[in-house]
């Protein structure tokens, strides 16, 4: 794991997009694993300003979401369809049809969409990275605590915990979904490289769990430490309780050191 720590959320959102932009750079026809909540809308800020200023083109790419509510309409503003068009899909060149979430249709049977989504994220190669955020509770995607370490994509319920966070992001007048479709945690490790990004001090404690505590389904995230190519970007408040932070910032100065000598020879 590549743990980083920097100051601030907004250098967190900013080494995001960083990581995004290169792999579009590199691989303009890239398969983007993309999350909803509040802390990636800053890293699609960055990508929005780079593909203004004609930096970034998102034309041959394509998307695949974590989850999706259940019971809410595409159209409707709380769902997750909607989050990513008013986020990043509208003010980019992204082509909208090679954009997807684990989206249930009206007359479509819940029970069909993971299996679908899975074949279809087969069908496009596979995502080549992964941006996630992490719950109070440890969860990636929806899958809660106690989610099956090798799950496929599937209808999850969230936790009451889950359920109150997120309550923020609803007014008092709207219905809140208690039912998501998300990406398993199989589905998630099979991404060739991750990012999971944690800002302010409520998600310490996840990330102490699930980077230095051993690998536990009560903690889903910890399974990221069985994956190859993973960086975790963190600002200090929600590093403020890792036992080895010293550790991560002497690993990353002497990357610096390497890559400046290498560079420099
Ligand atoms: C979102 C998702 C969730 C969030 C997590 C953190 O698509 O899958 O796992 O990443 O709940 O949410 P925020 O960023 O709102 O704290």
């Amino acid at each position: 794991m590549d743990i980083i720590i920097l100051e601030n959320s907004d250098q967190v959102a900013a080494q995001g997009a960083a990581k995004l932009q290169k792999l579009l750079l590199d691989k303009p026809a890239a398969v983007l694993g993309l999350a909803t909540g509040g802390t990636p809308i800053a890293l699609y800020r960055h990508l929005v300003v780079e593909h203004q200023n004609g930096k970034l083109s998102f034309r041959d790419a394509s998307s695949f979401n974590l989850d999706e509510y259940i019971g809410v309409r595409p159209t409707d503003p709380q769902s997750y369809r909607s989050y990513m068009q008013r986020h990043l899909f509208e003010q980019i060149d992204i082509d909208v049809a090679n954009t997807f979430l684990p989206e249930c249709a009206a007359d479509e049977n819940p029970l069909e969409v993971g299996p679908k989504y899975e074949q279809l994220i087969a069908a496009r190669g596979g995502i080549d990275l992964q941006v996630l955020g992490i719950g109070q509770n440890g969860h990636i995607g929806f899958n809660e605590p106690s989610s099956s370490l090798r799950s496929r994509t599937r209808i999850k319920t969230l936790t009451r915990e889950t359920i109150a966070d997120n309550r923020q992001y609803f007014d008092a007048t709207e219905v809140q979904p208690q039912l998501a479709i998300t990406m398993g945690i199989a589905t998630i490790m099979e991404a060739r490289e991750v990012v999971l990004l944690a800002t302010g001090s409520s998600k310490a404690a996840a990330i102490r769990q699930s980077i230095e505590g051993p690998v536990s389904a009560m903690w889903p995230a910890s399974i990221l430490q069985m994956h190859e190519r993973v960086t975790v970007l963190l600002d200090s408040d929600a590093a403020a309780e890792l036992a080895n932070r010293d550790y991560y910032d002497w690993v990353q100065e002497q990357k610096r050191l390497l890559l400046h000598e290498i560079e420099g020879a």
